[in-house]
């Protein structure tokens, strides 16, 4: 384990503290996190960590991020007496369904000064960690609707009011926004991913229902997408004399990085890994519910790499076929003890 070596004051800040032995949230309180849930997939990969569970997975690899913090928790043991302030490890359930946003409720977080996160990526080679400052992962939302018209036979169709029409104009005229109405050099999407009506070839439906996500790197963004998405989808039906409820479920926040607190991460890095290895995350469309914590705290979220061709560990997360090169699990644990060791050090308390 080896610290940053800031430019001052660490030898003589070592009496300094008296906090290291109480156990009791003493300040500053930094905080590591860990997700913890698999998805529902079924493994195809036959090797000693097999999945036990039939049908659940680890392909998004939060298996090693608890590994990371556990093999942490070992390492700040041992440096117990040294530590000026509290580290807590937080083991957070349910990343895929916003699961940050329910600790948060459960005033779980109440006394952090500062939060750090690890999360495996296989694009990236093992021994490189890799995040930006600033927003780094997208915020995201999530709408449905229901499309209203008038069912019958589908030879008669003067007698209906056809919702898988207004679904096909809905979804094509959803496809404008960004592409005319999102100012090109600002990053958004929105995606149709689901359509789910009509049965038999000679009956047209009731009803029809799309679903999908928008996602922007901006909340103000966000919400553009989200007023657009209800008034594009309300109209276009009205168009074809049909009917639209448009619902959203629970958006997960745009995920930013505490400028501060990703430069103390970056200099902990630098001296653990080499500055070669340390490199600048372009950004990315996928969300973290890790959002929901930058939002209330200081709060940074890295990559580390996992990817070593030759263990065939590039396979892309959501892969039944997905598996990591463990050999990033002790720099895991390393950079998550060090950051936190070395924040408590430097007293460095961010605000940004
Ligand atoms: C990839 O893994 C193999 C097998 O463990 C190892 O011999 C090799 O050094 C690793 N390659 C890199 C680039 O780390
Ligand atoms: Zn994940």
């Amino acid at each position: 384990l080896t610290l940053p070596n800031y430019s001052s004051s660490s030898s003589s800040s070592s009496s300094s503290s008296s906090s290291s032995s109480s156990s009791s949230s003493s300040r500053p309180v930094f905080a590591l996190r860990a997700d913890m849930d698999a998805l529902p997939l079924q493994e195809l990969v036959e090797w000693e960590f097999k999945s036990k569970v039939e049908g659940k997975m680890h392909s998004h690899g939060h298996d090693s991020h608890v590994a990371m913090l556990l093999g942490a928790a070992r390492l700040l043991q041992r440096k117990i007496e040294k530590l000026k302030g509290t580290v807590k490890l937080v083991f957070q359930p349910g990343e895929e369904c916003n699961g940050a946003y329910q600790l948060l409720q459960e005033d779980a977080l109440d006394d952090i000064d500062g939060i750090f996160a690890l999360h495996v990526l296989p694009t990236l080679p093992t021994g490189v960690i890799a995040s930006r400052p600033g927003p780094v992962c997208a915020g995201a939302g999530h709408f449905s609707a229901l499309i209203r018209g008038k069912g019958g036979h589908a030879a008669a169709p003067h007698k209906t009011k056809d919702p898988v029409l207004a679904a096909a104009f809905i979804i094509q005229a959803l496809q404008q926004i960004v592409s005319r109405e999102t100012d090109p050099l600002e990053a958004g999407v929105v995606t149709v991913a689901f359509v789910d009506g009509g049965q038999a070839d000679n009956v047209v439906p009731e009803t029809v229902k799309v679903g999908g996500t928008f996602r922007s790197l901006s909340p103000k963004g966000l919400s553009y997408l989200k007023e657009r998405i209800r008034e594009v989808i309300n109209t276009q039906a009205v168009v074809h004399q049909c009917y639209a409820s448009v619902e959203f479920m629970e958006d997960t926040p745009v995920m930013v990085n505490n400028v501060a607190l990703f430069e103390h991460a970056n200099r902990v890095g630098n001296s653990l890994l080499g500055e070669s290895d340390v490199q600048l995350l372009p950004w990315t469309m996928g969300a973290e519910d890790f959002g929901f914590l930058s939002q209330k705290i200081a709060a940074t979220i890295y990559g580390i790499g996992i990817r070593n061709d030759t263990l065939r560990s590039n396979r892309p997360m959501y892969s039944p076929h997905f598996v990591l090169d463990e050999e990033a699990l002790p720099i895991g644990a390393a950079l998550h003890a060090a950051v936190a060791m070395s924040y408590l050090e430097h007293n460095c308390v961010v605000s940004d």
